[in-house]
């Protein structure tokens, strides 16, 4: 952006604490409000787009950069930002899509999440390789599973708490337009399938159960028109139907099987699991989707429930709440295990709170961090030798609007309407991102 540019006329996602910062900061033992729990060791990482050049044609289009604060003994030792040194920003001009239609998938903005699997730290985005990150945020390069990664990887890899896998796939608008894969505990690449669909969709996300896959081809579709003029590629079809798919783990050359559901579009699950014969799937649920334009967000997702009969096929839909939700997490180690709490980013009239669900009692429990401060995706930290699901922490970046500054903040999950236990100031505003993780020492 030129500084002569009115600020009103940019799209919302360069504008406000979307638009982009360009300064990586380093700062050391950073003052603390409140006591951050001394059993808190390790590092808080959260990827978003920040386009360097402080341009980018849609929010999820930016350059990756991950916002980082490390805590240990009671103390906030260290915060860093860098941008994640993709392909795309050390060699101008790079293109990931050739003249005659190739890709490389090592060129990518790998700005949507960072995870750590089998030791590696991975910054992801959906259409291209991961990007890995050394524990203080230097990008070490390209990252394919020596070679054996053969398509995009999704920036929701779900990691399995009982076996220690992950498991993720990758979408295109080219056949094969869907293709799994599984990586086993050590981090080797184990089970690659090319899983059909009827056309190429934007799948962002999906979910795991402790015996199945669950994938979501839903109604966003390729649209080559709208990827000619270089803006986001997807458009809603009327048409096209949706289904979800299910298929059993661990089992080569199996597809899955598909059950019909309302049209709708899901970014994000909250969790699933099996359930007697069945499997239950959570997720921010929103009506439509870029029906006019995949620039806007209506901001009508709201907590759904999917519930599918394995043996009668039969699906039921249920509304979990009426507040428009995004970002839900669970704990880490119930993911694909039945879960009793959720935990997302809720917004209702001018409220912008985390609300923690109850799902066993239809209860929930609301933070609200109050005027003009809005918190990012909470990740969920257990305590040490935590029995209670949620005995432990919720941990999240706010934004302050009124000082135009952001915080870390530490809420108790067991009760999050509580004041926050701590909240570290941070040297710099970190612009309103995408996904987190906490990497435990
Ligand atoms: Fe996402």
């Amino acid at each position: 952006m030129t500084m002569t540019e009115p600020e009103e006329k940019l799209p919302f996602h360069l504008r406000g604490n979307y638009a982009p910062v360009q300064v990586e900061e380093t700062a050391f033992d950073l003052d603390v409000i409140g006591e951050l729990p001394p059993e808190l060791c390790g590092t808080y990482l959260r990827n978003g787009a920040n386009p360097a050049s402080g341009r980018s044609p849609h929010w999820f289009a930016g350059d990756g950069m991950i916002h980082g604060i490390r805590l240990g003994d009671g103390r906030a030792q260290w915060y860093r930002n860098r941008f994640v040194q993709t392909r795309s920003l050390t060699e101008p001009g790079v293109r990931m899509i050739g003249a005659d239609g190739s890709v490389d998938r090592t060129i990518g903005v790998n700005n949507t999440h960072v995870i750590r699997h089998a030791d590696r730290i991975l910054a992801l985005v959906e259409s291209s390789f991961p990007c890995e990150l050394s524990p203080e945020l230097e990008t070490l390069g390209v990252y394919d599973y020596d070679g054996r990664l053969d398509s995009a990887m999704t920036a929701h890899p779900k990691e399995c708490p009982v076996t220690g896998e992950l498991h993720f796939f990758g979408y295109h608008w080219a056949p094969p337009y869907l293709t799994y894969h599984r990586v086993d505990a050590s981090g080797a690449l184990v089970q690659t399938e090319v899983i059909d669909v009827p056309g190429p969709t934007m799948i962002h996300d999906f979910s795991i159960t402790e015996t199945q896959v669950i994938f979501m081809d839903l109604p966003v579709v390729f649209d080559i028109e709208r990827a000619m003029t270089g803006g986001m590629p997807f458009r809603w079809d009327d048409d096209y139907g949706a289904r979800l798919g299910v298929m059993p783990r661990g089992v080569p050359g199996v597809q899955p099987t598909w059950y019909d559901i309302e049209p709708c579009y899901v970014f994000h699950p909250m969790n699933s699991f099996d359930d007697d014969g069945a499997v239950v799937l959570d997720a921010a649920r929103y009506p439509a989707l870029w029906r006019d334009d995949p620039r806007e967000f209506d901001n009508d997702s709201v907590l759904h429930r999917w519930r599918i009969d394995l043996a009668s096929g039969a699906v039921t839909e249920t509304r979990l709440d009426d507040r428009q939700m995004e970002f839900p997490r669970v704990a880490e180690s119930l993911v694909g295990l039945r879960n009793r709490f959720g935990y997302g980013v809720a917004t209702f009239g001018d409220t912008n709170a985390i609300v923690k669900y109850d799902l066993e009692t239809d209860a929930s429990s609301v933070h609200d961090f109050g005027n003009g401060r809005i918190p990012g995706e909470a990740v969920f930290v257990p305590s040490e030798g935590s029995v209670a699901e949620d005995d432990g922490w919720l941990l999240l970046f706010v934004y302050d609007k009124a000082a135009d500054s952001s915080s870390f903040v530490v809420l108790s999950a067991a009760d999050p309407t509580a004041a926050p236990i701590a909240e570290v100031p941070l040297p710099q505003r970190v612009p309103f991102g995408f996904h987190g993780s906490w990497l435990a020492d």
